[in-house]
């Protein structure tokens, strides 16, 4: 089968730089996103590429060649729902706020929406993709859904999870290290499908690298590989707070650990805490269905990994209370980097929310700089949180346009995005706008810790 069309349902972090790439590299290809957020497609629409809404280092470029050629962001979803041979549902899963499995179950109902959608649109054939994470076994439910509508179109369903890291997310799409798909390996109509989308990807992507499985495997893989990261940073974040106490570095830790091929040394960079949308709502999902299945010792053995995260933010945080003499009420904070990690404008579970908050706590003043994230975020992320309302937020909290003007005057610094600009400021003369004793608190493990102590800095680094 030769796919002409293909759709994707949600604009998001992982739809729009995913079809951008599918664009470029598939110039026969009309692809088309939608997404119910008008003000979203209208930035994805807007004439200055530099405003497009997700920031994505070399996505910009893509969009410029691309958009209005194969490649179109449009609200009319039914209209796109339609043309399409092909449909990805790229729609956000949160971690359910409600009901049953309330704070760890994902949120399916938005998956439903866009099932019951292209059911009531579709009057011909599709091949619809999970392309948002999903828990095991929900393209069964996907199916049914869309196979009772009695309209006798026939769909096959895909699991394709993403695997892109947000601020390197084209890099990622460009050359991945595996391309996952998973289908109804047992019948000829899924083996089709599979094969569909199979060729869309190795017009860019060698063969060997492009995996098919079975859904189930392919649903499930997501979730471990997900886990399997996020345990190795909560490990090593583990670690940090050994070394603090016995005087090991946690960078030296890692590079002797790291060097063992067995273990290799990615994704032991100790840091103030994992964020971004994937790592916690995925264990939490993880978990729960292990809960389901009454598996307690698995779901205990993966929670782990969420508590010592948690437990990370929350250590951070008090420590620099401690650290100021047990008392911040009154003094200037500046945080330097809100983003949950740099090279993105995404906040989603950002550590630097819960330092904010708990700072806010203890009556600091907060004074923010983020090189990408916009006042407006910032906002949106506390009042998310509810520990207080939105004008004690205000209040507490200002967000300025530069590291100098966030430090001037302020008793202490947190940095917790690791953004390669606070590298190159200039420490010194940052220094000597502060009150002093001037705190230094470096939650990213960015910063050179002896120059920092040479200036004057009382300075700590996490696991150092
Ligand atoms: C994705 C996946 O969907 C998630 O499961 C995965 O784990 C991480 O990546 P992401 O692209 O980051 O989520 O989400 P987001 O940036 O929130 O984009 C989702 C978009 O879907 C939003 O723009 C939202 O408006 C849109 N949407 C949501 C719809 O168009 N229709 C809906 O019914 C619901
Ligand atoms: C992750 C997965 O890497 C990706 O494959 C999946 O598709 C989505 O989830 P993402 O959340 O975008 O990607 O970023 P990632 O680079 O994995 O970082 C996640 C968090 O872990 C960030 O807050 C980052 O700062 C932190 N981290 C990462 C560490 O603290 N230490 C490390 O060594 C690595």
């Amino acid at each position: 089968m030769k796919i002409k069309n293909i759709c994707c349902i949600g604009a998001g972090y992982v739809g729009g730089p995913t079809m951008a790439v599918i664009a470029e590299k598939c110039p026969g290809v009309k692809v088309t996103v939608v997404d119910i957020n008008e003000k979203r497609i209208k930035q994805w629409n807007d004439p200055d590429v530099e405003k497009i809404p997700i920031y994505e280092p070399g996505l910009s470029s893509i969009v410029k060649e691309t958009r209005d050629k194969n490649l179109f962001f449009s609200t009319d979803v039914d209209k796109a729902i339609d043309e399409a041979d092909m449909i990805f549902i790229s729609v956000n899963t949160p971690t359910k706020t409600y009901g049953i499995g309330k704070g760890m179950a994902a949120d399916l109902k938005y998956i439903e929406l866009c099932a019951r959608q292209i059911a009531a649109v579709a009057k011909n054939d599709k091949i619809v993709i999970e392309k948002s994470t999903l828990p095991v076994r929900t393209a069964a439910a996907l199916k049914n859904i869309l196979d009772n509508t009695g309209n006798g179109v026939k769909y096959q369903i895909l699991s394709n999870p993403e695997f892109l890291a947000e601020g390197t997310a084209v890099e990622d799409l460009k050359s991945p290290d595996r391309v996952l798909i998973g289908g109804d390996i047992e019948s000829e109509e899924g083996r089709e499908a599979m094969e569909a989308l199979v060729n869309i990807y190795a017009s860019w992507v060698p063969k060997e690298k492009i995996l098919t499985t079975n859904v189930w495997s392919s649903e499930l893989s997501k979730l471990t590989a997900n886990a399997f990261l996020a345990q190795r940073v909560s490990s090593i974040n583990a670690i940090s707070e050994l070394c603090e106490k016995t005087g090991a570095d946690v960078n030296e830790v890692a590079k002797a650990v790291g060097m063992d091929s067995r273990v290799g040394p990615k994704f032991l960079k100790a840091s103030v805490g994992f964020g971004g949308s994937c790592f916690q709502k995925d264990i939490l999902n993880l978990v729960y269905i292990a809960r389901t299945y009454n598996l307690q010792e698995v779901a205990d053995y993966w929670e782990q990994v969420i508590i010592m995260n948690d437990h990370q933010k929350r250590r951070f945080a008090a420590n620099m209370v401690q650290t100021m003499y047990n008392t911040v009420a009154g003094k200037k904070i500046a945080i330097l980097g809100w983003a949950f990690k740099k090279d993105t404008n995404d906040t989603r579970e950002s550590a630097a929310i819960y330092v904010a908050d708990y700072l806010l706590n203890e009556q600091a003043e907060i004074v923010v700089y983020d090189p990408k994230v916009t006042e407006e975020q910032i906002y949106s992320d506390l009042d998310y949180l509810g520990s207080r309302s939105g004008d004690a937020n205000r209040k507490g909290v200002t967000v300025v346009k530069s590291s100098y003007e966030a430090c001037d005057n302020a008793h202490a610094i947190a940095v917790l995005t690791e953004w390669d600009e606070f590298k190159q400021l200039d420490w010194k003369k940052i220094y000597d706008q502060m009150l002093k004793p001037a705190f230094l608190f470096d939650g990213r493990r960015l910063l050179e810790p002896k120059t920092k102590k040479e200036i004057g800095f009382e300075f700590y680094a996490i696991g150092n």
